[in-house]
């Protein structure tokens, strides 16, 4: 039996105005909540248990968990306050049953990957380890925690957001799973903020431990951004990353109750949520429809997400941008580059064009 710790509790601060009702990992990506896809991975690579560290909006979870069954038990803890990364995978093991030797896996809840799970518990028991880490390589590696390796892969130091040139010693990230000997989480103080990032791993390494990296060059995303979270919707749908709750792959996934005028175009990987329709002439590209938006025709939008019960104007175009839950975009709105707009806001249709760089 292999348990494993899902880290679900941040706030999901990027993503906003989208987290501000609905927490990160439970915004639907290609059709399920974000961490169904994480938790039936873990399920299909052998994990039997797991605990959901949750603090910002436990309850929407537990609604979720509570009604649903995965295949998997899953037990949820809730810190009194956000406790870090650290913390909260210290306050999760209160639920654990494992060993003080036996492996336990840790995800970091945003992350979508073709990580090779059960080969990383491998290497970690061969190599006798107190943690292994998940590395991954990426261009640019400053808003990541990177991980230099020695020649045998042990981590020799962990550089979490470098701010000078100098630290930039690698291009190999800590890709947000880890494998921890049960001992060494129950070494982590208990009852405080702690930084796995920045003060767990330091610690370790500075004492002696045995901290290995295996780099895994496979599909690897963290969806903390919105153009990110479209890229990850978009690959899932297309097929291109890997989850077994996927519905159908195909070009684009109309999911239940959702209507498309026949003279509507939605391609390249789009979502159009439940009860959601496209009128006709609307171009829908790339892009996260929630549940029950209304687009207008002659609407096109290209890699944006559009919130829940949100409605798009005739011929409004919205391109790389966020529209809160709820919101209404007058007719011929240009919307794009990064614009947000907040749930619940009206713009009416007097053609403004609204950009931004963020
Ligand atoms: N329960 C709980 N409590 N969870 C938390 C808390 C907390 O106080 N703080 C953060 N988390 C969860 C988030 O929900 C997320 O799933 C995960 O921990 C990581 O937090 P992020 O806020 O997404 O961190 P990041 O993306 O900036 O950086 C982390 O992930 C990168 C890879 O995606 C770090 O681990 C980096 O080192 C890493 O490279
Ligand atoms: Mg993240």
């Amino acid at each position: 039996m292999t348990e494993a710790i899902l880290l679900v509790g941040g706030q999901g601060t990027r993503l906003r105005p989208l987290t501000i009702n609905t927490p990160k990992p439970m915004l639907p990506v290609a059709g399920v909540p974000f961490t169904v896809h994480q938790i039936t991975r873990a399920r299909d690579a052998g994990v039997t248990r797991i605990i959901l560290g949750t603090s910002y909006k436990a309850e929407v979870f537990k609604e979720f968990i509570d009604a649903s069954d995965l295949g998997i038990e899953v037990v949820i803890a809730t810190e009194p306050e956000a406790l870090g990364t650290g913390g909260a995978i210290r306050f999760a093991a209160e639920h654990l049953t494992s060993g003080s030797d036996e492996p336990v896996l840790v995800f970091n809840g945003d992350v979508l990957s073709g990580l090779d799970i059960e080969g990383l518990v491998a290497h970690h028991q061969r190599t006798n380890s107190d943690v292994t880490i998940y590395l991954t390589p990426v261009e640019d590696p400053r808003a990541f925690g990177l991980v230099p390796t020695d020649q045998e892969g042990r981590v020799t130091a962990f550089l979490e957001k470098p701010t000078t040139p100098e630290e930039i010693v690698t291009n190999n990230i800590n890709a947000g799973c880890y494998v921890f000997k049960r001992s060494v989480i129950d070494q982590i103080p208990a009852g405080r903020v702690v930084s796995v990032e920045r003060e767990t791993f330091p610690q370790l390494l500075a004492g002696g431990a045995l901290v290995t990296g295996v780099v895994d060059p496979g599909y690897w995303l963290d969806l903390g951004t919105p153009l990110a979270f479209v890229q990850g919707s978009k690959d899932l749908v297309l097929g291109h990353a890997p989850s077994p709750a996927v519905p159908k792959t195909g070009d684009f996934l109309a999911l239940e109750g959702a209507r498309i005028d026949a003279s509507a175009n939605v391609h390249g990987g789009s979502v159009v949520g439940r009860h959601a329709s496209i009128a006709g002439g609307a171009v829908v590209n790339g892009s996260v429809v929630f549940d029950n938006a209304v687009i207008h025709e002659g609407a096109r939008i290209s890699n944006s997400i559009i919130g829940d019960g949100a409605v798009i104007g005739a011929h409004a175009i919205i391109d790389g941008a966020v529209i809160g839950d709820g919101a209404v975009i007058g007719a011929h709105n240009e919307l794009t580059d990064g614009a947000r707009v907040w749930p619940g806001a009206q713009l009416g249709d007097t053609a403004i064009r609204f950009s931004s760089d963020r």
